[in-house]
């Protein structure tokens, strides 16, 4: 995966990077199995270092399609009552987790660009019994909430992939309380790129 905050990186449009990222998570929600370059799944949580009681706890279903590159719950700011947002909430694992650390007092809100993803959360998130919990799809870093002012937004490997990740910062902290955390991993570029990459929108979605 790429990131850059430089306009240099950006591929022939940003309707063709959504479309490639929307593309690829399609698939990724049926199985993301072999689809990238990084332990995914089951196995990926258990190395990124996620609560073992809390991977047992999960349905199986998650695990099809949770493609995380971090842990942001390693940071461990998530307090009990909490409002949540996961910004690009995929499958829904990072939702099932925060649930539990929220609890019955808090809720935890996703959102996602690719339908497919958002049909995938919603239908994990009932499997697993979570009931405070809303899965919005968007169609764009702009994010769909105006009324509600959150604790804490997380985000796992997403943001990386924001066209313009300038908006997608300015939008994370308008939702956000005064004090307000914001818990994400991501990947970062150093470097350059080669140049048939750097312009490519699937390349862009890795
Ligand atoms: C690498 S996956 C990570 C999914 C999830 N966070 C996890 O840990 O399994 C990236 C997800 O972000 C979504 N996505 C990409 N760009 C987005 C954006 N600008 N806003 C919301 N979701 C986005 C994709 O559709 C995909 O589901």
């Amino acid at each position: 995966m790429t990131s850059s905050a430089s306009s240099s990186y950006a591929p022939s449009g940003l309707d063709d990077i959504v479309q490639a990222i929307r593309s690829k998570y399609a698939e990724v929600s049926v199985s993301a199995a072999g689809k990238f370059q990084y332990l995914v799944g089951k196995e990926g949580a258990k190395a990124l270092g996620y609560d073992t009681a809390v991977i047992e706890a999960a349905p199986e279903q998650f695990f099809e399609s949770s493609c995380g590159i971090g842990n942001p719950f390693s940071l461990g700011m998530i307090k009990p009552g909490s409002a949540l947002l996961d910004f690009g909430c995929g499958a829904g694992f990072d939702l099932f987790v925060a649930g539990r650390l929220v609890g019955e007092k808090g809720r935890v809100f996703g959102i996602d660009l690719t339908e497919e993803m958002v049909q995938k959360a919603r239908e994990n998130l009932t499997l697993a019994g979570v009931v405070n919990f809303e899965v919005r799809k968007v169609d764009s870093d702009i994010i769909p909430y105006d009324g509600i002012s959150f604790d804490v937004v997380i985000s796992n490997g997403v943001i990386n992939l924001s066209p313009d990740k300038g908006i997608a910062f300015k939008e994370i902290y308008r939702v956000l309380k005064p004090k307000g955390k914001l818990c994400f991993a991501d990947v970062v570029l150093e470097g350059e790129l080669p140049a048939d990459l750097a312009g490519s929108a699937e390349a862009w979605s890795q």
